[in-house]
Formats: structure tokens, C-alpha cells, sequence
């Protein structure tokens, strides 16, 4: 990670010309990565882990609990459970990456107990937990919250049918891997149906565990005693190549992307495709031709197949200098806009009205001084400082460390000119 220095400064208006290769998902990593808590005495292998703040923060996590944390070198990591780990997960690594939620299912299941102070909230929203503690309960566990900490009991999950309010992705996760130890079979009715959830399935199936991911919204999955070691491979990060294919759109560029999932990403390549963007999908690649420029689209962000929320922001960079004005929806969370504002100083024009914002497509942007409010704000920031004319200087930059690997470096292969700054 380059020793994650705080400003990236770019000299815009240099079409992107090159190959690069995505990263495993951030998204997909952070849940594996805590099923390994599930064994008792066993190990966990997986490949194409990306090497991000959020997944060193996860291997601190699982470290603090007693997991022997192995790199074994090329995005190969391998996770040695002990008999007998902690089931108390430190304030201070929760506080730093919501995400680290996901050990309470495993804990819970595993150690028959676990105490975990509540994640923080964000700049996007408040980010409850409350889907996750509700389905706990259903199957059994004894849940208080004292001074903003979770203690949770249960001496054994029994499996059950569960319906889940909202098809929440952190939810799903968490309940997953704690019916994998459960007593009987537990049927989760309204999932999340992101890519990733089938990644945490194959993981859990590796791991011994019977799952029926019927692919319609519902899974059932046959609690076991013990799981035992497994392996698999993480995904790609099908936001950071949405990110890369908006950069190489607006930037005006030819670029090739490998190691990619076409299914993943069909809401924003069907968006590109109405706004006029020219592109070439292949099994597991995607080749994009320049365009002069996108026309106006609008859109609402919804939870999978819908149009994710992680790429809205790159998606509103690009549409700040399509021909025409835009509006999009964000359903997801409440505050997802704040990077509009810096998008303005940049020379957009763009409103915001409740949940929707209003883009009044511009011919060109500026640089400017920029501050990244969140990981997807800052992709977004980065992107338009590489269509901008001039110089932008993104701030703020530990954000974009915590999902986009060796971005600098990336960007500077496709003949970007930037340079990171203290
Ligand atoms: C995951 O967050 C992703 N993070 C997010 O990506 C992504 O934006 C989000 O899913 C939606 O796709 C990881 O996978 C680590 P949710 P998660 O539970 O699990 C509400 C990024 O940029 N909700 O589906 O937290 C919640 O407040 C990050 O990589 C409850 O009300 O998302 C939100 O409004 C940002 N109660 C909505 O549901 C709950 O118990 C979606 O949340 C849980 C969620």
C-alpha cells in the first residue's frame, strides 16, 4: 500500500490508454475473511485478497481474536484458527471499519458467545445493525446493548426460517455464517443478491456446509458441528472496475480491463450503453473505445441487480460533463451526496434535492482542491480530476486506500500523470 500518503495530485486531460487487471473485492473479501472464525482448530486459504487498509484492518481483527494471520505472498492469504480464540472484538478496530460487524455471526456460533461495541456510523449514513441482531435473536441468541456494546449469548443457534425486513448485504453475511452452526435448517427469505454473497456461500460450502442458494432471493443452509478447513478464490471488485471504465469514458481513452465478471456489472454497462459509451465485453475482460460524449441518463441506486450504490458517485462524475442533465436517485443510504459539493468546485453543476441530485451536464471541468468525504466519493473525485483541465489535488486520501489498490499505480500504467503527496 503506498505508505498511505494523504494527497494524490493529478494533471488532467490525458486520455487513458492501456491494459490493467482488477482487484479482489473488498466487498467479498471482509465476510470470507471473518467465516474463518467459524473453525475450530483448521485453516482458511484464500486467493486474489486485495491489499487494502479494510482488509489489513480485518487481519488486525481476526488477529486481536487469535486467528494466525498468514500472507502468503500474491494476494494469497491464509487464516490458521486455533481451538480456543477470544469472543471479544476490540473498540478500537470496530470503531475503524463497520464491516468488522461481520465477526459477530461466526463469534456467536462458534464461541456460544461474543461481545462487540456497535459500528460507527459514517459519512453516508448511521449504518444500523439492527436487521443483524433481530435475526439473531430469531434463532435464539440473548442479545443486550449496554454503553454502545453488543453482548450476545447462545449456547447453541437452532436453525429457523427468517425474513429479512430489507435484503441488507451485511445482514445476509452474518446470518449466513451463523446458521452454518446452528441446530437444524435455517431458510433466510429476502436476501441481499449481490455477487458477493455467492462468494461467502462457495466459502462456507468449501468450509463443509450444505447451501442452497436457490438464487431467488432466498438461501438454506443445514447447520453443522464443526466446520473444517477450506479454500477459495475472492472475486473481482466489480465497483473498482465500474470506477476504471468511468475514468477511461471520461478521460476519452482506450483502456482494457481483465479479470472481470460481465454478470456482475450489467446495471451500469446497460446505464454506459444508453448514455452513448462504446465498449466490447469478452468472457472475462471488457475493452473500451473513446467517445466524444456521454448524453444524459437518470437512474435510482437499488440494492443487486439494481444499480449499485458504491458506483454512484463515479457514475455522477462522469455524467457532470455528459451533454444534457441527469438526475439519480440514492435509495441506499441517506447521505451519499456530500461529494457534490467538491464536484462544484471543480466547476459541475449539480443539485441536490432530497434524495435525488440533479446534474446539469457541463462542457469541461477545472482542477481544484478537493476533499474526499468517503471511499467512493474519492474514486469519484479522482476521475474527474483526470478529465479536468489542469490540476486537482484529492485530499483526504485514507479514504480511497480502504477499497482501491495501488490506485496511483494503476492510474500511472495507463499513462495518468499523478503523484501522491504528504
Ligand atoms: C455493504 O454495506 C457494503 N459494504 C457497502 O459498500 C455497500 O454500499 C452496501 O453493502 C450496499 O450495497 C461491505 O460489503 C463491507 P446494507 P452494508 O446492510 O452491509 C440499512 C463501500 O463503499 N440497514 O445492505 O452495511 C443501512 O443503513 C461500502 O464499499 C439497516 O437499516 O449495507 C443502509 O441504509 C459502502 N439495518 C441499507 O440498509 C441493518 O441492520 C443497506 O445496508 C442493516 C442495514
Amino acid at each position: 500500500m503506498s505508505e498511505l500518503k494523504n494527497i494524490m495530485r493529478i494533471e488532467g486531460g490525458v486520455p487513458l490508454n492501456g491494459t490493467i487487471k482488477a482487484q479482489g473485492a473488498k466487498n467479498a473479501a471482509l465476510p470470507v475473511m471473518a467465516a474463518c472464525l467459524l473453525l475450530k482448530g483448521g485453516s482458511l486459504t484464500l486467493d486474489n485478497v486485495p491489499d487494502l487498509y479494510d482488509i489489513n484492518t480485518m487481519k488486525e481483527l481476526l488477529k486481536s481474536l487469535g486467528v494466525n494471520v498468514k500472507d502468503l505472498g500474491a494476494n494469497k492469504v491464509m487464516l490458521d484458527v486455533p481451538e480456543n480464540i477470544s469472543h471479544e472484538a476490540p473498540e478500537s478496530l470496530v470503531r475503524k471499519m463497520r464491516a468488522s460487524s461481520l465477526v459477530l455471526g461466526p463469534l456467536l456460533a462458534r464461541c456460544g458467545k461474543a461481545v462487540m461495541p456497535l459500528p460507527g456510523g459514517c459519512s453516508i449514513g448511521s449504518r444500523p445493525i439492527d436487521l443483524h441482531l433481530k435475526g439473531l435473536v430469531q434463532m435464539g441468541a440473548k442479545i443486550e446493548i449496554k454503553s454502545g456494546v453488543v453482548y450476545a449469548k447462545a449456547d447453541k443457534l437452532r436453525g429457523r426460517r427468517i425474513y429479512l425486513d430489507f435484503p441488507s448485504v451485511g445482514a445476509t453475511e452474518n446470518l449466513m455464517m451463523a446458521a452454518a452452526l446452528a441446530h437444524g435448517e435455517t431458510i433466510i427469505e429476502n436476501i441481499a443478491r449481490e455477487p458477493e454473497i455467492d462468494n461467502l456461500a462457495d466459502v462456507l460450502m468449501s468450509m463443509g456446509v450444505p447451501i442452497d442458494l436457490e438464487g431467488t432471493g432466498c438461501v438454506r443452509i443445514k447447520g453443522i458441528d464443526e466446520v473444517h478447513s477450506g479454500s477459495d478464490k475472492v472475486i473481482p471488485d466489480r465497483i473498482e472496475i465500474c470506477t476504471y471504465i468511468l475514468a477511461a469514458i471520461m478521460t476519452g481513452g482506450q483502456v482494457t480491463i481483465n479479470n472481470i465478471i460481465p454478470d456482475h456489472i450489467d446495471a451500469i454497462l446497460a446505464k454506459l450503453e444508453e448514455a452513448g459509451a462504446k465498449f466490447k465485453v469478452n468472457k472475462d475482460s471488457i475493452i473500451l473505445t473513446p467517445v466524444k460524449r456521454l448524453h444524459a441518463v437518470s437512474f435510482r441506486t437499488m440494492p443487486f441487480p439494481g444499480f449499485p450504490t458504491d458506483a454512484q458517485s463515479p457514475m455522477a462524475a462522469a455524467l457532470s460533463i455528459a451533454k444534457g442533465t441527469s438526475l439519480i436517485e440514492e435509495n441506499l443510504f441517506q447521505a451519499r451526496f456530500l461529494y457534490t459539493q467538491e464536484l462544484n468546485k471543480m466547476g459541475a453543476n449539480i443539485d441536490i434535492k432530497g434524495d435525488t441530485a440533479i446534474i446539469n451536464g457541463v462542457e469541461s471541468l477545472h482542477g481544484a482542491d478537493v476533499k474526499a468525504t468517503d471511499l467512493r466519493a474519492g474514486a469519484a473525485l479522482i476521475i474527474a480530476g483526470l478529465a479536468a483541465q489542469g490540476v486537482t489535488q484529492v485530499s483526504d486520501m485514507v479514504h480511497v486506500w480502504r477499497g482501491y489498490e495501488a490506485i496511483d499505480a494503476k492510474l500511472k500504467s495507463l499513462g495518468a500523470r499523478v503523484e501522491l503527496l504528504d
